[in-house]
């Protein structure tokens, strides 16, 4: 699953990193005992319940059950995947990783080099805007309701006029023409040369979920066009495959994300506190970034420009965020304001109101289809009654459709009953298909509930083991016999695998280090176990208990198994039937004896 480092970078890269340390960075914590205690991060709190071990460098939070080592921690506080969490330690720590091959290499060393340039033209631009020098600019964003504290959190900027003042800066710093160029920063001049890009612009920084700088945007101070100019496409930016000011928004701890049209929409609402914003970067939705809002919120809510182009990327974004299994609502700001001239007029509490009165995808399409028939006449209201039909035959749930059809019937004034006969229609053709699949869930559902829950005791023993080994690694040469070597489950068994392998070739393993090869929920159970659970006097006593309860719970499930078969007798040999009964005995006295 991770072999994209090698293990021990991976691990070399968590021992640098002190997890009380980094956590600290976002949690006051205090010691007690050999513990630290601080309010969990993660779930709302009002008594300190999330524990970090410095011990075993891990945490754990009795009250929400998250747990981990340093990579989960990062991974769940700045919500990034485990590589980027590597990638984000491994920065810390001011450790360089390596790269796949020579091309990669190279890449990777351009990548690197351009976003150092563009760090240090944003540092230039700000510098510039905040020096006082340029009195047009900083004028501007006064006069647009922009705080010191919003122009320092986005990093605003501006380019000066002079024809080549960026190039000849980013010349002082040691940079080469070539990578200057491919930051898309400046532009050869027709008798040689370069000139600087974004001149006289104020510029907005874009950064990507790590909060590296791969772009710019810059807009005039007047009303002269082209308003905005962009970064170009670059090996370190595509346009399709970012969103303005996420790195801020997916930390905002709420569950949906808002995104709008402009770079001026989203500073604004967050400098009312609306966090949870992003904008598209001047192009309609992509599914790319689609992807990235589905990985970030449970929900987004759209909320583009009144006008005609505005309406048509929302309904694309709909359809595309739609298809990713994404939910999604539709804010429309009142009176054809966009988000910021609204939140600016009315404030941040309005706002929130008119958010919370987002319509739902069908909603939306609908008042859209009713915009483009004429409902006065036949055809028009046949033609709107279809074409809803359609819509809402799309919609699962029983009792959501028919609100819905009410709902139409009541707003556009035709009969229920005409949309209903018509919506059946089409739910019926479809329903062939998914008669089957009813079927074939019925059947998956027939486990007995006892075995389930032995299953679950024997993978959480399992775990157990795991675990004990890992803090006591010289027992396993002891009871290496005794462990049989199917797990019931696989991925326990991939664990298990790795951390004997480690034993064996004499490294060893410590608990955190066995996090690193675990994602997911697991980590949080696991970093459970190892706080909660693992705290034995007697380490050999411990594990080889557990080894006999994983045992004695195997049998169990066998024995029932067997029972089964030979009451039911279906398909069975008499030879069969002696073999049975023969492993039903020796279960039987193996279980006398322990
Ligand atoms: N845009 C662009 N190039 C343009 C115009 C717009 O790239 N010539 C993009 C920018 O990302 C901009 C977005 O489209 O933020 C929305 O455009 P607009 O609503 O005109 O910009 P705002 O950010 O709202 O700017 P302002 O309020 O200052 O007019
Ligand atoms: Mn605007």
């Amino acid at each position: 699953m991770y072999n994209y480092y090698p293990d021990e970078l991976i691990e070399e890269i968590r021992i640098n990193n002190d997890i009380v340390e980094v956590i600290s960075d976002y949690v006051r914590l205090e010691r007690k005992g050999k513990d630290y205690f601080g309010l969990c991060p993660f779930h709302k709190e009002k008594t300190p319940s999330f524990s970090v071990v410095p011990g075993k460098q891990i945490f754990y939070c009795f009250g929400c059950g998250k747990g981990g080592n340093v990579f989960h921690f990062i991974m769940n506080a700045e919500n990034l995947e485990y590589i980027e969490a590597v990638k984000y330690l491994a920065d810390r720590a001011k450790i360089q990783l390596p790269e796949g091959n020579e091309e990669d290499t190279n890449k990777a060393r351009i990548r690197r080099e351009l976003i150092n340039i563009n760090t240090e033209a944003a540092r230039f631009f700000h510098q510039n805007l905040i020096s006082g020098k340029y009195t047009k600019a900083m004028e501007y964003l006064v006069k647009r309701g922009i705080t010191d504290r919003t122009i320092k959190k986005f990093g605003l900027g501006f380019q000066p006029e002079e024809i080549d003042i960026l190039y000849r800066y980013l010349k002082s710093k040691g940079y080469g023409d070539e990578p200057i160029q491919a930051s898309g920063l400046v532009l050869p001049g027709k008798k040689g040369g370069f000139y600087d890009r974004f001149r006289g612009r104020i510029i907005f920084p874009i950064f990507d979920i790590r909060g590296n700088v791969i772009a710019f945007g810059g807009r005039v101070t007047d009303s002269s066009l082209p308003k905005y100019m962009n970064s170009p496409e670059t090996p370190v930016y595509s346009k399709s495959k970012n969103l303005y000011s996420l790195n801020f928004a997916k930390n905002s701890g709420e569950k949906q994300i808002i995104i709008v049209e402009g770079y001026m929409d989203v500073i604004s609402l967050q400098q009312n506190g609306i966090i949870n914003t992003v904008a598209s970067l001047g192009t309609a939705l992509t599914e790319s970034q689609g992807r990235l809002l589905k990985k970030y919120a449970e929900e987004v809510i759209i909320s583009y420009d009144s006008d005609s182009a505005g309406q048509a990327a929302t309904l694309r974004g709909l359809d595309i965020l739609n298809d990713l299994g994404c939910s999604v609502r539709v804010l429309t700001v009142p009176d054809g304001k966009d988000p910021d001239e609204f939140i600016k007029k009315n404030g941040a509490e309005e706002f929130r109101k008119i958010a919370a009165k987002s319509v739902s995808l069908i909603e939306y399409k609908i008042a859209d289809l009713k915009k483009h028939v004429d409902l006065e006449t036949t055809q028009g209201r046949l033609s709107f009654l279809n074409k809803s039909a359609d819509l809402l035959a799309k919609i699962d749930n029983r009792v959501e459709l028919e609100m819905y059809s009410k709902k139409i019937a009541d707003d556009y004034n035709i009969s229920e009953e005409a949309i209903l006969s018509e919506i059946y229609k089409r739910i019926n053709k479809k329903a062939g298909n998914r008669n089957n699949q009813a079927m074939f869930r019925e059947i998956r559902k027939d486990e007995p509930e006892q075995d389930v829950r032995k299953y679950q005791s024997i993978i959480h023993n399992e775990r157990m083991l795991i675990a004990m080994l890992c803090i006591d690694n010289n027992i396993y040469k002891s009871v290496r016999d005794k462990i049989g070597t199917d797990f019931i489950d696989k991925e326990n068994e991939r664990i298990f695998k790795i951390i004997t392998e480690r034993i064996d070739n004499k490294s060893g393993i410590v608990p955190a280090e066995l996090l690193n090869v675990i994602e997911g929920p697991a980590a949080n159970v696991f970093a459970s176990i190892i706080q909660k659970e693992c705290n034995f006097e007697d380490t050999y006593k411990a594990v080889t208990d557990i080894i006999k309860k994983i045992e004695n719970e195997k049998n169990d499930i066998r024995k029932q198994e067997i029972l089964s078969l030979l009451n039911s007798k279906e398909g069975l040999s008499e030879g069969d039937v002696e073999k049975l009964k023969k492993e039903l005995n020796s279960i039987i006295l193996a279980k006398q004896k322990s």
